[in-house]
């Protein structure tokens, strides 16, 4: 491999991360300037507190009007509460091809195995359009980005391309950069093995399989992702990919590529001061007068096929079927997020969701009991406030990368919460070990989870609630960030403190000081 130029390097890296929604989405205001607010989603959530810490110049997607309007005003990176900013902006006709066609639902529904294979998908002349001009435009937009924002050629620059928006960057960007940079995509949903990806034609699957293995290395959530990635990248390219025995690493084009497990969370330091805020007790107040002395089974999700919303009102209504005992003393509560509604199959899952709801809360209502509550809008000081509060929280999900708000869940909970997982999530690698594990088909073993969830003796709710917060408390996000930080310096042989070392070095060097 050629000598990255990072090794003669005494600068501080740019980091430059790339993903679909940016950290911000901006409101224009009368007087010409802009409001912005956090941007919604997992990812995001995840990074944005990172990126504060570090050299980051953030690429994303304009996703909206005023979105556009701010990125017309601000054609160079620009800086926006710490971060270096620069939004893309595509035609509109070309993100939707690159959002509603191929990435959601094509992609997704195909990592989290959901199509139902007899009826979808049909890979139509519409999917080769979408693929040319709407996701390869895409990747090019964003790789043009990236490389026109390199421009000290002594900096150390890392990039850090995320998840399945972007699988044709690192190709993109290794063809106009070759080895000078230290590409590592990550990758926050599940990588299924070869077979999920039979449903791809073979062109398109290479350039994706292609695409990524221009990389220095691919992050995952699970060792499994990680598995499942090498076995797919050696069944399809055959002869170019060999893996010689190891579970996380490729010889591809003559190169050793990894395929590393980061197991992403959330910022355990935030989150916590977070929960002290007087909105969140306003919220707090509010589901309490809601539930009132009942029991709170929460579940709060984006409106989202693979989060398997439908079986888990199945399971609620199985376990109220099968114990009457918990008939007005229990009160689930669903605070869903409408996400996606221009994808069909994502607009009838809100209805049938809806219709769900209503026929248990028909059969069981008795005039002052609602078994079901379902509040839709996105609000996470609202989440927070009813992850505080709950008895049981319910992840079931068919697949999940990791689920953040399994992490968030435990670490914020004050009411010694069980924590009902499926056994597919991403998460259960860390917390299946004091989480009550389910199938996420077994509507029957949910409901029997659900019942044991309420019914626990207290000592054991709270040892199983103390062990799930240490588990967050001890891998929170900057050590997701940190771990693959520094294996990008180790490779390229720089090493460097990132900011938040250097401050927290600074102030260590204070309090000795002081005291
Ligand atoms: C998942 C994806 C993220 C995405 C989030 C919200 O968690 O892994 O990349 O940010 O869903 O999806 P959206 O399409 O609303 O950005």
């Amino acid at each position: 491999m050629a000598t990255k130029r990072a090794k003669e390097s005494k600068k501080s890296p740019l980091i430059i991360i790339a993903s679909n929604r940016g950290p911000f989405s901006f409101t224009a205001k009368e007087d010409g300037e802009f409001d912005y607010k956090r941007g919604a989603g997992g990812l995001v959530t995840a990074l944005a507190s990172v990126a504060q810490d570090h050299d980051v110049l953030w690429v994303a997607n304009a996703l909206s009007d005023d979105d556009r309007q701010w990125a017309e005003k601000n054609k160079k990176a620009t800086l926006v509460d710490d971060t270096l900013l620069k939004l893309i902006v595509p035609d509109l006709d070309s993100y939707n091809q690159f959002y509603n066609v191929i990435a959601n639902p094509l992609l997704w529904f195909i990592q989290h195995q959901m199509w139902d294979s007899t009826h979808n998908p049909s890979i139509t002349q519409e999917t080769w359009d979408a693929w040319e001009n709407g996701y390869v435009a895409l990747n090019q937009l964003f790789a043009d980005a990236i490389i026109e924002s390199i421009d000290d050629p002594k900096r150390p620059v890392i990039i850090l391309p995320q998840d399945y928006h972007l699988y044709l960057v690192p190709k993109m960007l290794r063809d106009a950069l070759g080895d000078q940079v230290q590409i590592q995509p990550f990758i926050h949903i599940p990588w299924p093995g070869p077979d999920g990806w039979i449903i791809l034609p073979n062109r398109i699957r290479t350039e994706m399989l292609e695409g990524l293995l221009a990389s220095d290395r691919v992050g995952f959530q699970t060792k499994k992702d990680a598995f499942n990635f090498v076995q797919t990248a050696r069944f399809y390219l055959e002869e170019k990919a060999k893996s010689r025995g190891s579970r996380n690493s490729l010889d591809y084009d003559g190169r050793k590529v990894g395929a590393n497990t980061y197991p992403i969370s959330v910022d355990v330091e935030k989150l916590n001061t977070l929960t002290e805020t007087t909105e969140i007790s306003l919220f707090k107040n509010q589901i309490l007068a809601l539930i009132g002395d009942r029991k709170m089974i929460l579940r709060a999700d984006r409106i989202e096929p693979s989060k398997n919303i439908l079986r888990g009102l199945e399971a609620y209504k199985t376990m109220l079927q099968n114990h009457p005992e918990h008939h007005g003393r229990v009160q689930f509560l669903m605070l869903l997020v409408p996400s996606r509604l221009d994808v069909d199959e994502y607009h009838s899952y809100l209805q049938e969701i809806m219709a769900a709801s209503g026929l248990i809360n028909a059969e069981f209502s008795d005039g002052f009991w609602e078994p079901v509550r379902t509040i839709v809008g996105g609000n996470y000081n609202r989440a927070i406030a009813a992850m505080q509060l709950y008895d049981v929280l319910l992840i079931n999900p068919i697949a999940d990368g990791m689920n953040l708000v399994a992490k968030e869940g435990v670490l914020v909970n004050q009411r010694d919460g069980q924590l009902v997982l499926s056994e597919n999530a991403g998460a259960v690698f860390e917390l299946g070990e004091a989480a009550l594990t389910v199938s996420p088909y077994d509507v029957h073993g949910t409901a029997q989870a659900l019942h044991d969830a309420l019914t626990l003796p207290p000592e054991e709710r709270a040892t199983r609630a103390q062990r799930l917060k240490e588990i967050v408390e001890n891998a929170d996000i900057t050590k997701w960030f940190q771990d693959q930080i520094q294996d990008a310096l180790r490779e390229m042989n720089v090493e460097i403190a990132s900011k938040k070392a250097s401050t927290s070095e600074t102030s260590k060097a204070k309090k000795s000081a002081d005291s």
